[in-house]
């Protein structure tokens, strides 16, 4: 894929690889956060032998996503919000929940639910060592958006 670091600014996100680092430093630190095109900040993982990305803030409220915890739920990673605990599948950006389906019965049972694509994930890739993120321009607004701002990104906004 084509490498830029320069594209022009541009209302919708360029589909480019953007180099971000080193396999091995990634994989030593396990995670790392860097701005994407001067324009998105993103999380990347290592986890059980891939590499993820997403938007580094949570999109229930803008929680600091790299300071998580990877769990699995009904099979599926995820990374747990340290702010409020929400769940995001590592694979899809997907928001989960424990749905319960019968509130009379007992015990009660309870079932992990999808609440749809909420956090953007972007595509990562590695040839040589080298990793590179290629963001994700889907037209479609997705919540995680709306923590990809100026205001945001000073920290002073806390939940
Ligand atoms: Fe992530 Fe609330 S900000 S769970």
């Amino acid at each position: 894929s084509q490498t830029s670091s320069s594209s022009p600014p541009s209302s919708s996100l360029p589909l480019v690889s953007h180099f971000i680092g080193k396999k091995d430093n990634i994989v030593k630190a396990g995670r790392m956060t860097t701005m994407v095109n001067g324009c998105r900040d993103i999380l990347v993982l290592y986890h059980q032998g891939q590499l993820h990305a997403m938007d580094m803030r949570c999109y229930h409220s803008g929680g600091a996503l790299q300071y998580g915890d990877i769990e699995e739920f009904n099979g599926r990673l995820c990374i747990v919000c340290p702010w409020h605990k929400y769940k995001i599948t590592l694979a899809e950006g997907e928001g989960l929940y424990q749905a319960v389906d019968d509130p009379t019965a007992k015990p009660l049972r309870k079932h992990w639910r999808s609440k749809g694509v909420k956090q953007r994930i972007h595509k990562v890739t590695e040839v040589n060592g080298n990793v590179y993120v290629t963001l994700n321009d889907s037209n479609e607004a997705i919540e995680s958006d709306v923590y990809q701002t100026e205001r945001y990104r000073t920290g002073l906004l806390k939940a």
